[in-house]
């Protein structure tokens, strides 16, 4: 007997979809037949990713903004009630490699502030809702930087491993709920992240962020009677 639970009709909220990893589960969950709520900064990406993704035959609401802005977060918070998500996505993020003495003020806000309080405030907002219905999923894509730490990614640590106490402290307050936490910590993706923390690098024996996307999609229709999931992938070299 096939006990996985179709993600098919179900409301899912990604942020940071624009590109990179977040794109390629808005594609595969569409494919699979959700509907989807996206967001990040870049509108133009955003309505392209919409066509892509209602040639499956969903829904696709875009949200563009600046999930830093108290308004667009806001507005955000207020989508994912109206349309009673079924799962939130905490995928948007960025990365910054610079010895501490180096990184601005601001940039120590940016990172903390996309990486670890956006997602912990998402989650206060649906949480309710959650708990009421007794289901409800919380995809986190958190980094192998949550769990070891890596040189000059101090800040960025710091945001990832405070993410994964916040879940895992969640957890204990989510007990027998029905609400299930997915916590994807990936190696190095080949994605633009680097690039838009000014740095180059050679992508090619980076992981396939359509490969973590797969597994992300398997974890989430694995069978209510699974309770949380996680997914650590790194790279071969
Ligand atoms: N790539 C890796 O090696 C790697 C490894 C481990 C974990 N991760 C994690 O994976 C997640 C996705 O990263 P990715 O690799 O797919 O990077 P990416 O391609 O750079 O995508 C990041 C996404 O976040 C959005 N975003 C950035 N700043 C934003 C803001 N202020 N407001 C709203 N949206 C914003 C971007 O859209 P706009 O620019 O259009 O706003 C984009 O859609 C992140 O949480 C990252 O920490 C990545």
């Amino acid at each position: 007997m096939n006990e996985l639970s179709s993600i098919k009709d179900k409301w899912i909220l990604i942020t940071g979809a624009s590109k990179g990893l977040g794109r390629e589960m808005a594609v595969l969950f569409g494919e699979a037949g959700a509907n989807l709520i996206v967001t990040a900064r870049s509108s133009e990406l955003l309505e392209e990713l919409r066509s892509d993704v209602v040639a499956s035959g969903v829904e696709c609401v875009t949200v563009a903004g600046d999930l830093r802005d108290a308004a667009m977060l806001e507005k955000v918070k207020s989508l994912c009630i109206n349309k009673q998500i079924d799962v939130l996505v905490n995928n948007a993020g960025v990365v910054d490699i610079t010895p501490l003495e180096g990184v601005s003020d601001e940039r120590i806000d940016e990172v903390i502030e996309l990486n670890l309080l956006i997602p912990i405030k998402l989650t206060k907002a649906v949480i309710g809702m959650f708990k009421d219905r007794k289901r409800g999923v919380i995809v986190n894509v958190n980094s192998a930087g949550g769990k070891k730490p890596v040189p000059d990614h101090t800040i960025y640590c710091a945001s990832k491993y405070g993410f994964n106490g916040f879940a895992e402290t969640l957890k204990l307050e989510i007990k027998g709920l029905g609400i299930r936490i997915i916590t994807v910590c990936p190696g190095k993706m080949a994605t633009e992240l680097f690039n838009a923390a000014g740095r180059t690098m050679d992508t090619d024996a980076f992981i396939s962020p359509r490969e973590v996307a797969q597994g992300v999609l398997y974890m989430l229709e694995m069978s209510p009677k699974c309770s949380h999931a996680a997914l650590d992938v790194d790279r071969m070299s």
